[in-house]
């Protein structure tokens, strides 16, 4: 295994200026999250760049680790690790969402709510293998819940959002259909440094 310490984040980098480059376009978000989803795809084909510092489990709930926020707030890119058996409560995002599977494998469940606001499960819950990208949105589907497909490992996935996600006030589900707004923010306090050159 290469030092992490001197693992080129070059993978990362190219993701960041080819997802800026389509948004500055102005792209209608059906076109977002195809291209966005092609580059995402081939960020998570390969799975040597992410730092240890950022694949490191928590013991009672998975992490949200930032990787990037474009300065305008347009995009977030996240690593969620997923510790043995860790799920999300049902929630939503509001802004659109592209979930790609780098290491391990996970489950999302999509709902929908009913008359009533309670969420019920739409089609089956969809299982993410390394290399598989899946969108959320409020036009394609923006309710689910996900969880680690594995009870004995780390799953990893790297998830990029169309706003400063951490920052977004959203919500959570009950079954019975109560919500609870809330705003996630992020698990580390440092980012990963993809701009040094010198490292590839
Ligand atoms: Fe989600």
């Amino acid at each position: 295994m290469t030092d992490p310490a001197i693992r080129s984040l070059a993978p990362l980098r190219a993701f960041i200026t080819d997802l800026t480059q389509l948004l500055d376009e102005h792209p209608t978000e059906p076109r977002i999250l195809d291209q966005g989803g092609q580059m995402l795809a081939t960020l998570v084909a390969r799975d040597d760049w992410l730092p240890e510092a950022f694949a490191q489990p928590h013991p009672d709930h998975y992490q949200q680790m930032l990787l990037h926020c474009d300065s305008a707030e347009r995009f977030s890119v996240v690593s969620f690790v997923w510790g043995p058996g860790q799920r999300t409560p049902i929630h939503d995002h509001t802004v659109w969402g592209l979930i790609g599977m780098l290491r391990g494998a996970e489950y999302s469940q999509p709902y929908v709510r009913d008359a009533e606001g309670r969420p019920l499960p739409h089609g089956k819950p969809r299982r993410l293998e390394p290399g598989h990208v899946e969108a959320v949105s409020p036009t394609v589907g923006d309710i689910h819940r996900v969880h680690n497909a594995y009870d004995d490992r780390v799953s990893i996935s790297i998830h990029v959002y169309g706003a400063n996600i951490g920052g977004v006030r959203r919500h959570v589900y009950t079954e019975s259909g109560e919500s609870k707004s809330f705003i996630s923010g992020y698990s580390n306090a440092f980012l990963p440094n993809p701009w040094d050159r010198s490292k590839g």
